[in-house]
């Protein structure tokens, strides 16, 4: 049976919710990772070292005993954060990065910064502190297209950071474009980028066509073939810029299949399945290892995790949910094969 290993990977990007949510999708993902960036869009969110702490080990203590999976906390910066919070938290060994969320860009962002000029020294603070800023890359006017805002958003706001602070080391969350993928490319070797599972897998045709589908709906939304194909090159190529993380994002599935559905793919079931997936069709299996277990590990200065995990190519079919019945959670590819298998 062909089977690959590979050194025990992180997810460089996790949304894992509190209370019952939080048991249900830890599990799935402590079997994966070795670490994970726990996104602080909580309600309310994240946003001292004092919560941040409060909330890994509430995290720790749904971690199966048999497994070993560390948090690596993230605080939600908003027009009321300091410049002292960000001295504070860049102290902390948990607190990994500040996560700024344009507010009301997706989930839980209504918090968020409204005014990006505005926190120019936060931003100043955090490059002096070197302590990594998260992007949502997205405008929130309404006026923009859908398909169009993170485009705009790296024109209208990114590029105006990146040259006002060189120093400063910036993940470009969940790239879903040619754009977003050139622009890290162009920039220097401080700005980096996660991929997600389902903006390699599919185009905006597996949420629209044939009929809506709202387990495909995220944010940001997924996007055409032409940029698909862009995010597939830069995940296979090698380059450290880019690196594994799921945006893994559960919502219940009574509150996705809605008239007004929430904006999230969970995928913490099969993450490395999934983007084995995608490699193996790229003929870049070779590459898997290193977007998945060096390149997030290095960004963030942390050691690369010892121990390896296996995948075996063994069909299999994904539950169509998990957790109870009140509380399920559809995943990504839910009723669907999956060719590889975490063993
Ligand atoms: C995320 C969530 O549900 O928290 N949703 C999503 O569509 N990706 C938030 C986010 O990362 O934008
Ligand atoms: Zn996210």
């Amino acid at each position: 049976m062909k089977t690959i290993t590979i050194a025990k990977p992180d997810d460089l990007h996790l949304h894992v919710r509190n209370g019952a949510v939080l048991k249900t999708v830890i599990p799935h993902t402590a079997r994966q990772f070795a670490r994970a960036i726990i996104m602080p869009n909580l309600k309310p969110p994240v946003t001292t070292v004092a919560q941040a702490l409060i909330y890994r080990q509430e995290i720790l203590a749904a971690v199966p005993d048999e497994l070993d999976f560390t948090p690596l906390m993230t605080l939600y910066l908003t027009g009321s954060t300091t410049v002292d919070d960000i001295k504070h938290a860049a102290k902390s060994e948990h607190i990994h990065a500040f996560k700024l969320y344009p507010a009301g860009a997706t989930t839980n962002s209504d918090s968020g910064v409204a005014d990006i000029k505005a926190i120019y020294p936060l931003l100043a603070a955090m490059e002096q502190q070197d302590i990594p800023l998260l992007i949502h890359g997205e405008v929130t006017d309404d006026a923009c297209d859908i398909f169009d805002r993170e485009r705009v958003f790296i024109d209208t706001y990114l590029t105006d950071i990146t040259d006002n602070f060189p120093g400063l080391r910036i993940v470009v969350e969940h790239v879903t474009t040619a754009e977003a993928v050139q622009f890290v490319l162009a920039s220097g070797p401080g700005i980096a980028a996660t991929i997600t599972p389902q903006h390699l897998l599919f185009n905006r045709n597996a949420l629209l066509a044939g009929g809506i589908k709202p387990h495909y709906y995220c944010l940001p939304i997924i996007k055409r073939e032409f940029h698909r194909l862009a995010l597939v090159k830069a995940a296979t190529s090698g380059n450290p810029k880019f690196f594994l993380g799921t945006d893994s994002a559960p919502h219940l599935t009574s509150l996705k299949e809605a008239a007004c559905g929430c904006a999230g793919c969970y995928s913490a079931h099969a993450a490395l399945e999934l983007y084995a997936e995608v490699f193996e069709r790229a003929g870049a299996l070779d590459k898997l290892e290193a977007f998945s277990s060096f390149y997030g590990a290095d960004f963030y200065r942390l050691p690369r995790n010892s121990g390896t995990v296996t995948l075996e190519k063994t069909a299999w079919k994904v539950p169509s949910a998990y957790g109870e019945s009140d509380l399920s959670i559809t995943p990504l590819k839910a009723n669907e094969e999956l060719t590889w298998k975490l063993v």
